[in-house]
Parts: structure tokens; C-alpha cells; sequence
């Protein structure tokens, strides 16, 4: 089925989606004819999305995906607003880099609470609507779920959450027709590394990596649709990350080495 065909006047969740690939999403999104709802912590971001297509069906609210109360009055109103929910992309997310001998545990708390526990209070407030629709479930996670990397600690446990509890859900909706993705970008152009909390919790504003080389967030999200109109089970989107989650299964005291090289240099972190 073609991608426009497929989401015409869906009601796809992103959360997440003033920047990024959340954005991108939401682009490709509209021009597939969905009806989109999103949130975000920044109100001038989203009103800046909300200018870049301003006659699209683009509903936005100011939520922390962190913060419970604020989840359920977005989901209260998409529901009022929409009528229902067909699509929910668990998207928002924060990265971190701070090293464990340094890093104030805060910055682990914050990360696991909009990482993991945002999927969980936002899917539980789909869920009615999405089993009503026998539609889909999918959770942005990343390499970093696979395989723990340095410097990211409280990311990885994030996402390495993440990842279980996909799969539990998946297996727990498998006689429900409800499709449950797991969508894995690599390294791909957007805002996550500068706004990476460091060791006090504070965002870094830079990135360790040259953005230009990296996937752009337009080609990540046209994986990520497509992948959903087919309902696979899970996207791994960097072929250097397939072979580092494999090499890691066969060969884990070799990749906890080669990770370390591609990550330190003179025993110092530098990405
Ligand atoms: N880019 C990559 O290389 C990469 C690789 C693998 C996986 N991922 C995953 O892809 C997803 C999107 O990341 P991105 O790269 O697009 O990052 P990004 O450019 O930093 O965008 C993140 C978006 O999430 C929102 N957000 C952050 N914290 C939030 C919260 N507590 N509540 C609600 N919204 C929140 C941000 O808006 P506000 O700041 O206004 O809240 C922003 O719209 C994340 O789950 C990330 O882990 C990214």
C-alpha cells in the first residue's frame, strides 16, 4: 500500500514534535493527508511548527511527556479534539553525555522519566482509542538500546527499558490486531546532542559529531512511515549499528573494546 493511501486522515500521536526527527515526521505526516497531534515543553517551538503548515490539521500542546497530569490533559484534549487515536509515536526524548564518576544521578532520573516513563503514561492513554482502531504503537528507541555506550549510561538503561517493555506490549496485544514497532535511527541530523544534558544536568549545547554527514531527519522519518505501513516489528536504520548490536551478541568483550575506540581518544571521551 502507498504511504498517502495508508495514512489519509489517520490520527497520528507524535510526540515530541517541534524539532528533529519528530518534525520531519509530522512534515511527511501532513503531506500523507494524517491528521497530527503533538507536544512539546517549548511553546515557541511549537507555534514555530505550527507556521511552517499553517493550513495543515496540526494540533499542539504544551506538555512534558515526564509530567503525568500534563500527558492526560493532552491526550483529554487530542480525544475531544480528533474524536480518536490511530497512530501513536513515542518520540520525545533527551540524551545525556557525563561519564558515571562525574555526573549528577539526576540527569539518569530525568532521562529514564521522559525516555521510558513519557512512552509509558503516554500509551496508556492511547490504548483505548488505538485497540478500538487495531492500529499501531511505535516507540522511537535507538542503538543505544541495544548495546550500552559510554558517556550515555542513563540514555542506554532508557532505551535498553524501552526495548523490554516494547516487547512485552507487543506480545501481550498479539491476538489484539494492534501493531507494536520498534524504530532505531542512527546517528541522525537534529537538535538531540546539543540539547544532551551534561554532568550538572544542564543541556551541552554542542555536538561532539559533524551533523552535515549525519542521516537527515526527512530520510529517518520516511523509513520510520514506511516501516509502519508495513508493520514490521522492528527498524534498525545504521548499518554500522545492525553490525555492533551483532558483533555484541557473538563478541562482547571485542565490542565493549572497538566501542571504546570509537568513542575515547587518549582515554578521553570526545563523542
Ligand atoms: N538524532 C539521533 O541521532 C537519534 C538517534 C537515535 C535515536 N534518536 C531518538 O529519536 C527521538 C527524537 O530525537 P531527535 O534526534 O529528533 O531530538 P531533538 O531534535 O532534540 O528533538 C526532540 C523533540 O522532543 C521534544 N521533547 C524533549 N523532551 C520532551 C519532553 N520531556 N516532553 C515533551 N517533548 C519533549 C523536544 O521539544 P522540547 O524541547 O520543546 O520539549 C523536541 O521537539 C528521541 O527519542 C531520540 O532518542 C535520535
Amino acid at each position: 500500500m502507498q504511504k498517502e493511501d495508508f495514512f489519509l486522515n489517520k490520527v497520528v500521536v507524535v510526540t515530541g514534535g517541534s524539532e528533529g526527527i519528530g518534525k520531519a515526521l509530522i512534515g511527511s505526516l501532513i503531506n500523507s493527508g494524517a491528521k497530527i497531534a503533538t507536544c512539546g515543553r517549548n511553546h515557541q517551538k511549537l507555534e514555530k511548527l505550527k507556521s511552517d503548515f499553517p493550513e495543515a490539521p496540526l494540533f499542539t500542546f504544551n506538555a512534558d511527556v515526564s509530567n503525568q497530569d500534563e500527558v492526560k490533559n493532552f491526550f483529554d484534549c487530542i480525544l475531544n479534539h480528533y474524536g480518536k487515536i490511530d497512530i501513536l509515536i513515542n518520540n520525545a526524548g533527551i540524551s545525556m553525555r557525563a561519564e558515571m564518576q562525574e555526573v549528577d544521578v539526576e540527569v539518569y532520573k530525568k532521562v529514564m522519566d521522559i525516555n521510558f516513563m513519557g512512552a509509558i503514561y503516554c500509551t496508556k492513554l492511547a490504548l483505548p482509542s488505538i485497540l478500538e482502531n487495531r492500529g499501531s504503537i511505535v516507540n522511537i528507541s535507538s542503538i543505544a538500546g541495544f548495546r550500552g555506550l559510554p558517556g550515555r549510561g542513563g540514555y542506554s538503561a532508557s532505551k535498553f527499558a524501552l526495548n523490554g517493555w516494547t516487547e512485552s506490549l507487543r506480545t501481550e496485544l498479539i491476538k489484539k490486531q494492534v501493531h507494536v514497532m520498534l524504530a532505531c535511527p542512527g546517528f541522525t541530523q537534529s537538535n538531540i546532542r546539543n540539547n544532551a544534558l551534561n554532568h550538572a544536568a544542564e543541556a551541552q549545547q554542542e555536538s561532539p559529531l559533524n551533523e552535515e554527514q549525519l542521516m537527515s531527519a526527512e530520510t529517518c522519518a520516511n523509513h520510520i512511515l514506511k516501516a509502519i505501513v508495513r508493520k514490521k516489528r522492528t527498524l534498525i536504520l545504521d548499518t554500522q549499528g545492525l553490525k555492533t548490536i551483532w558483533l555484541n551478541k557473538i563478541l562482547p568483550g571485542l565490542t565493549d573494546r572497538l566501542v571504546y575506540r570509537f568513542f575515547y581518544k587518549n582515554d578521553r571521551l570526545i563523542k
